[in-house]
């Protein structure tokens, strides 16, 4: 937990950068899937600089979100993005997603976006989350698809293996599919299951621009052990070998993201 709490606390100042602009966009997706309206109360968990609490206040618009995160520094940035919006429908915890800690069935929604394969407990988190959901309340969270960032995403692990740090990043992996997210909530007991995928991918112009999703994502954590010379040469050689997959409109970032929506039974 407390390297989830350093690794988002580090990239929270880079995290809404326009290279990474699949995140605002699969947030509006998640909260206009999730048909919020009015008086509505929306839980987001893992809410991050709060992209999916900024979309769903909007169409809660006399309603109220509870954002909820475990890094500080993300929900420092959502505050500030907030404000931004002129919103003033949010309220802002530091709490973790697998034990949310609100009133017994109370939200008619609980959002989630690129959060839950962080958990260390799915299972738990989303009992946690059914908890505090009232009878018919909906369930939604986004993840991606293994096609997401290929084949930067390889060449980063296996230029990273070069170098002597065999490592893998995995948790995405955990709700890479249909079969997987459908397992994850009928097993918590949800029913009205529905899947539904997207591309979200657009074209970046440069090596560095991809560098900048690494060092402003979870992919960062993977960098730590590098010393500062390694680092360095790790990155120009990354960029590199990411600036030779260039073609005429750029280098294309693929984004396939899973929206995976559920009920608590009534
Ligand atoms: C990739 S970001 C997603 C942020 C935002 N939901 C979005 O769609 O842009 C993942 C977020 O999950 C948070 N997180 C991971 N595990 C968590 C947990 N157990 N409880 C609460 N937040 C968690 C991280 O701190 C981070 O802000």
């Amino acid at each position: 937990m407390s390297s989830i709490i350093s690794t988002f606390d580090a990239v929270a100042g880079g995290y809404d950068s326009p290279n990474m602009r699949f995140f605002p966009f699969a947030a509006d997706l998640l909260a206009a899937k999730a048909k919020i309206f009015g008086r509505q109360k929306i839980l987001d968990v893992a809410a991050g600089t709060g992209m999916v609490s900024i979309a769903a206040a909007q169409m809660a618009s006399t309603g109220r979100v509870m954002a909820i995160d475990l890094s500080a520094g993300m929900l420092a940035k959502a505050e500030v993005n907030c404000r931004k919006m002129a919103l003033t429908n949010i309220d802002y915890f530091e709490m973790d997603g697998q034990d949310v800690e609100f009133k017994r069935n109370y939200f008619d929604h609980v959002l989630c976006g690129f959060g839950l394969f962080f958990f260390s407990d799915i299972q738990k988190g989303l009992l946690s989350w059914k908890r505090v959901m009232k009878p018919g309340a909906k369930v939604g969270f986004s993840s991606f698809l293994p096609s997401s960032f290929s084949p930067m995403a390889e060449l980063f692990i296996t230029r990273l293996q070069a170098y002597g740090y065999a490592k893998d990043f995995e948790v995405a992996q955990k709700l890479d599919s249909v079969e997987k997210c459908e397992q994850t909530l009928s097993s918590a007991g949800f029913e009205n299951i529905q899947i539904s995928q997207q591309s979200m991918g657009y074209h970046i112009a440069t090596g560095r621009d991809w560098w900048d999703v690494v060092w402003n994502t979870a992919l960062r954590s993977l960098l730590d052990n590098l010393s500062d010379d390694e680092l360095e040469r790790f990155q120009v050689e990354h960029m590199a070998e990411v600036e030779a997959l260039a073609v005429a409109d750029g280098i294309y970032l693929p984004v396939d993201v899973l929206f995976s929506f559920a009920e608590k039974p009534d």
